[in-house]
């Protein structure tokens, strides 16, 4: 039940997380069969994950060869432990504000689990050493601008708007890059309880299975996902609904969205889709993705066809480049501000 109270704060108790945990369970089991089977009777016995962080064992690796093994185990395990936070405050009360518009929301679990993430990984890697994008601090007034140095990029709660409806999709998405380029990504779908991961050069995973995109290259039998955004001026919405209604009437097997675009993008990862696109997603919502795609085999390319650039807020994820050329053929561009566009001042 919703209940509304007055100064434009509205309460939503979400309905039992562990109530959504069980069905999904079984999915699990149902949805890994062609990639694991050998596993099924121990995701079928699975308990809740409960790893303290001071837990994470650095495996001993040489650092000159592999020098962020340590960062990615330790994404993992940071990742792992926000999701249970992020089930656990599912649980009571969820007291929403909005953020660029009635639509786009937020809450104190997305500020306070972002504000763990981050003081985890200063804690751990040394204040200064590592630079941070981080969605709830950036929408604080902190830079959004990728540099040389070695950057956490992070969605705290991936998926807000489901977190608040209690729809069973939500994710924390840590991705890690050096040189401006992305090292690892993790994506922790934590309702569902899979944690995708991805290093460069290592391939794809989703907990300890190797993930591949779909060999698809047939449009007429493919699965897209794409989401409306936050932004819902009738200019915008109407480009992606004229987009989607082109893609639909190709025809495809079907569109679909799961509102969070992390785990649309592991969905691609993962074969369980063809493509997914998006133009107005910011860098943290995809950079862990990119990441889990590619390494599973897929393409990232720009709306128009470019390559893929994290910044600038238009990405098509795919699982070859025939399906995402013939997706971009009917792609209507509407404008998007770059992440790292100046701060207008007001
Ligand atoms: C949103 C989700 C959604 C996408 C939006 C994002 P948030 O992220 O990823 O799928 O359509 O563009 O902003 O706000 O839930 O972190
Ligand atoms: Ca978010």
């Amino acid at each position: 039940m919703k209940k509304h109270t007055g100064a434009g704060l509205v309460l939503f108790p979400l309905c039992n997380a562990s109530s959504l945990i069980c069905p999904m369970r079984q999915l699990k089991v149902k949805f890994s069969r062609r990639l694991c089977t050998s596993r099924e009777e121990l995701l079928l016995t699975a308990s809740p994950h409960t790893t303290s962080l001071s837990s994470v064992k650095t495996p001993n690796t040489n650092t000159m060869e592999d020098p962020w093994q340590k960062a990615y185990d330790f994404a993992v395990a940071v990742a792992r432990k926000a999701g249970a936070e992020i089930r656990k405050a599912g649980e009571s009360e969820i007291r929403v504000m909005t953020k660029s518009s009635t639509v786009d929301l937020v809450t104190k679990t997305d500020e306070r689990v972002e504000k763990i993430i981050i003081g985890s990984l200063k804690e751990e890697f040394g204040e200064g050493t590592h630079c941070f994008i981080g969605e709830e601090s950036v929408s604080k007034g902190e830079p959004c601008i990728l540099t040389d140095k070695p950057t956490w990029i992070i969605d705290p709660v991936d998926g807000t708007t489901n977190f608040v409806h209690g729809f069973p999709f939500v994710a924390v998405s840590i991705a890690f890059a050096v040189n401006k380029e992305l090292e690892f990504g993790v994506v922790y779908s934590c309702l569902e309880d899979k944690m995708y991961k991805a290093r460069k050069g290592k391939g794809a995973f989703c907990d300890d299975d190797p993930i591949q995109v779909s060999d698809v290259k047939e449009i007429k039998k493919s699965i897209i996902i794409s989401e409306h955004g936050t932004d819902r001026s009738p200019e915008k919405v109407k480009k992606i609904f004229s987009t989607m209604q082109k893609i639909l009437c190709i025809p495809v097997h079907g569109l679909r969205g799961s509102g969070t675009a992390a785990t649309n993008m592991c969905l691609v990862a993962c074969g369980s889709v063809e493509a997914f696109f998006e133009i107005g997603i910011h860098c943290w919502d995809i950079a862990a993705g990119a990441v889990i795609v590619k390494e599973a085999g897929g393409i990232l390319l720009d709306v128009d066809g470019g390559p893929f650039d994290l910044m600038s807020r238009r990405m098509v994820s795919a699982n070859n480049d025939v399906i995402a050329n013939r997706i971009i053929k009917e792609i209507e561009i509407f404008p998007a501000d770059r992440d790292d566009a100046p701060i207008q001042k007001k």
